[in-house]
């Protein structure tokens, strides 16, 4: 019995390194490095902003790079400005530049709305955004959030007015994608409006934006002049230019039949960023974003920190798989001591809730800390990989340490691969036969995970009777069903 489980572990371990090593090699084929951007002064610009402070500055300058570099390997005809607080680090400003941004450093605008609204502190700065009306150098300035997804290159946006934006929410215009015309005037208005408190409905760039331009729902569709002269006036941009990413659960493709599909972003979820690694599948536009990461900037930076991860994980697995052959021999010859526990890890030094309790915190522990390590905007196949691999390298950990049965301890991490392969399988028509499959797969799967508890605690059980670790480990085995089963956590 013993030597069986261990094969299949060691068969399951082989596969599993196989699949993932093929899986990192592909995802790691990041394309070159692309140019910058030469030649003079452009007319307009691409603009977006990047400022401290957040949780998550990171993971913007990340976003903000691919960004960028998508407009890049589109060859806009524009420069691409990022206006970056003081405090944004040099090496980010430098790589910024090389990779073909203008740099612009500002100072940030306090946000005098902070006392009123208790709004995060990671939006603290997003009135930084109107620096963009000081980019007086520029005829047309886009102004971007990090988390615009590209389609293709929307040039012609440079030919609306003094300020156009889309309505996602069907009253309020998302500041998400804006094209404005700069000006020293209306920027040193907004500065006055700013420090004079004017009324702001959530006390971001949002809600300043919105009282700023109130009357933007009654002006007329942005259609670009085919002539290619520039409009003058407030638009409204067609909803093509910021495809909400949440429109695409439901369908599971793109269906918006006006105007050009250009621009998706992605403004709902926070923690379901596209270049979150388990964004994706939840998220099947997780994927997209990635596409991008590879074409452009690569992921040369987190790749010494997954092969180090990689690494640890195997070597923790073996050492566990090692140590407890080495006690199950220890033990036939009576030698009973592992990981100091043995005949010697008394009857009395577990209370049975207490060691369950123990239990269950370390599976789950297995499962937290790989997630939590795994840098976060690492593409999905490399972080769902790496946390397949560390959990069940600490699973394996969990079972030798507390002698547990291995499939009913597995069995969770088994359920997590099924139900990543139910949410990513390409098969479903729609979002609403995405649901169902997923509500099927939850139904069928849970049985199983309450078999898995029950074995697991029924196992802790007869535990707490043994006088020896392999008197326990065959009477686990031996033991008719009911007997424990009946003895529950
Ligand atoms: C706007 O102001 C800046 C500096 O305050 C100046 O350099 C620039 O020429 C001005 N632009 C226009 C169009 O007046
Ligand atoms: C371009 O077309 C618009 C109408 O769509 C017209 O008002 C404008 O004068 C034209 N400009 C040029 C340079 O032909």
């Amino acid at each position: 019995m013993e030597n069986a489980g261990g094969r299949s572990r060691n068969v399951l371990f082989l596969a599993f390194l196989g699949v993932y090593f093929i899986v990192m090699s592909s995802a790691q084929l990041s394309e070159a490095a692309y140019g910058p951007l030469k030649g003079t002064q452009k007319t307009n610009a691409y603009a977006t902003m990047l400022y401290m402070g957040t949780p998550r500055d990171y993971e913007f300058y990340v976003a903000a790079r691919v960004m960028l570099g998508t407009l890049v390997r589109l060859q806009v005809d524009a420069d691409l400005v990022v206006i970056a607080s003081a405090t944004v680090p040099q090496h980010w400003q430098k790589t910024l530049i090389d990779e073909g941004a203008k740099v612009v450093v500002v100072n940030d605008i306090q946000n005098p709305y902070k006392a009123e609204h208790h709004f995060e502190k990671r939006f603290e700065f997003t009135l930084n955004k109107v620096y963009a009306w000081s980019l007086t150098e520029y005829q047309r300035v886009v102004m971007l959030d990090v988390d615009n997804l590209f389609l293709r290159a929307p040039d012609e946006l440079f030919q609306c007015g003094q300020f156009c934006a889309a309505f996602i929410n069907p009253c309020i215009f998302h500041t998400g994608l804006f094209v404005l015309q700069p000006s020293n005037e209306t920027f040193s208005n907004m500065m006055l409006d700013i420090s004079g408190r004017k009324a702001n409905r959530d006390g971001l760039d949002q809600g300043f934006l919105g009282s700023q331009f109130s009357d933007l729902l009654d002006r007329p569709m942005f259609y670009p002049p085919v002539n290619g002269s520039r409009l003058d006036g407030l638009f409204r941009l067609p909803l093509g230019y910021q495809m909400d990413a949440s429109f695409f659960y439901l369908k599971l493709k793109w269906r918006i039949p006006c105007g050009p599909n250009s621009v998706i972003t992605f403004p709902s979820v926070p923690m379901l960023k596209p270049w979150y690694w388990w964004s994706w599948p939840t998220l099947p536009l997780g994927l997209s974003w990635h596409e991008k990461r590879v074409a452009t900037i690569g992921y040369e930076t987190e790749t010494p920190v997954l092969i180090v991860e990689s690494f640890f994980y195997v070597v923790t697995m073996l050492l566990a798989m090692i140590i407890r052959q080495r006690c199950v021999a220890a033990e036939k010859n009576s030698i009973k001591s592992c990981f100091g526990r043995g005949p010697c890890a008394e009857k009395k030094l577990w209370y049975p809730w207490a060691l369950k309790l123990a239990v269950l915190a370390s599976v789950a522990i297995s499962f937290l800390i790989p997630a939590y390590v795994i840098p976060t905007t690492v593409h999905p196949f490399m972080g769902w990989g790496l946390f397949l691999l560390g959990s069940l390298s600490l699973l394996t950990v969990v079972i030798n340490m507390f002698q547990l049965p291995v499939l009913p301890v597995l069995t969770p991490w088994i359920g997590g691969i099924g139900a990543l392969l139910v949410l990513a399988s390409p098969f479903y028509k729609n979002g609403i036969m995405r649901g169902v499959g997923i509500g099927v797969y939850t139904a069928l799967a849970t049985p199983f995970l309450w078999w898995a508890i029950q074995k697991v605690c029924a196992a802790v059980n007869v535990r707490t009777h043994w006088d020896s670790p392999l008197m326990a480990w065959t009477g686990v085995r031996s033991e008719p069903a009911s007997e424990t089963v009946m003895k529950l956590c």
